[in-house]
């Protein structure tokens, strides 16, 4: 005969111990657990008392079935009370932001926008040509090693040359010419640049940001007013900019723009001192000029119609001359260092 009874005290002992209730579920409640057992065991049992030793399964099944789930919320509550402490700090997880040379550009393109300029960008991966033919260097000119470009291997097109990573944004100045097709053309061209350079002032790409202006009647006056209006914009009111005579092929003539330095006030002296910053109380900002007749003609534009201007800048070097940031190595801001671009 079946004992239920020790059956039953067996259970309730069993879930009194165990803390394991999915162990517990299997041993009664599983296929070849102790109530299928049973179940089995119905053919041994004589024909009279069939029907009530199944009740007695059935009544146990149902027992045992409700107590496990009362255990399995009995534990679970424990579980979180020895886990959860509301009064603990939440986990925070690390929150991504931009690079700070992507919130430079922004900044850049949105006060190039105020004036009306139009933001574009061209290829990083340029045919030679635009690179230095449409810019008014021939092949055998010198200035063209200057650049020291980038070339890839890649068959020769007949007209436009070798292919090359773009080593200036100058070679959107003709492209934008050809899309625009009639002045007049205010052009922000923001674009990655590449020239195989690498110490504290130079890194392999870098970003450019060339302006370019072209219409009936434009002037050095023009590119000065526009050259002033970026960097009060971007530096500060204080700020002043001056124009150093200096050579281009693409521009005639050609200027570098220096802007006063903020440590100094402009003046050279700290303390009596030379200033360690700029030693003369200026720095270098950018390249700019009048742009070369030959350009505007390889840019499908009349010279003696229209004129223009062109400057090109490099938003890392604008944003480690800003007066807050103290930035003395470039290559800080590519080297994916995660405790200097937390700081953004
Ligand atoms: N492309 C020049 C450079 O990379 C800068 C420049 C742009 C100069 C436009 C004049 C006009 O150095």
């Amino acid at each position: 005969m079946i004992n239920f009874e020790e059956i039953k005290n067996q259970f309730d002992k069993d879930i009194k111990e165990t803390k394991e209730i999915e162990k517990l579920e299997i041993k009664y409640l599983g296929r070849n657990g102790v109530i299928n057992d049973l179940l089995k065991k119905i053919k041994e049992i004589p024909q009279e008392q069939k029907k009530s030793y199944g009740q007695k399964v059935n009544e146990l099944k149902t027992s045992i079935k409700r107590l496990i789930e009362v255990k399995r919320k009995e534990l679970a509550g424990k579980k979180s009370e020895v886990f959860f402490d509301k009064t603990l700090p939440g986990k925070s997880y690390p929150k991504g932001s931009l690079h700070p040379i992507t919130y430079t550009i922004e900044e850049i393109a949105n006060i190039f926008q105020k004036i009306g300029f139009v933001r574009v960008s061209y290829p990083e991966v340029e045919w030679e040509y635009f690179a230095f033919e449409a810019l008014n260097m021939p092949k055998d000119h010198p200035a063209r090693d200057d650049f020291e470009t980038f070339f890839i291997n890649y068959p020769k097109d007949k007209k436009y040359g070798k292919i090359v990573l773009s080593p200036h944004t100058s070679s959107g100045q003709t492209r934008e010419m050809k899309r625009v097709k009639e002045p007049p053309i205010r052009m922000i061209n923001i674009a990655k640049c590449y020239r195989p350079n690498w110490d504290i002032t130079h890194v392999p790409m870098f970003f450019q940001f060339e302006g370019l202006c072209v219409d009936h009647n434009i002037n050095i006056t023009h590119l000065k007013g526009t050259i002033n209006y970026f960097v009060k914009n971007f530096f500060g009111k204080d700020r002043e900019i001056r124009l150093r005579p200096c050579h281009f092929q693409f521009t005639e003539p050609s200027f570098e723009v220096d802007v006063s330095c903020k440590v100094c006030g402009g003046k050279g002296l700290l303390n009596n001192k030379k200033c360690k910053v700029c030693k003369s109380g200026w720095l270098e900002l950018a390249g700019t000029g009048m742009v070369h007749p030959n350009v505007l003609k390889a840019g499908g534009i009349d010279p003696n119609q229209y004129s223009g201007w062109a400057f090109g800048f490099g938003p890392e070097r604008c944003m480690m001359m800003k007066e807050e940031m103290k930035i003395d190595d470039i290559r800080i801001l590519y080297n994916g260092d995660i405790r200097f671009l937390e700081q953004f």
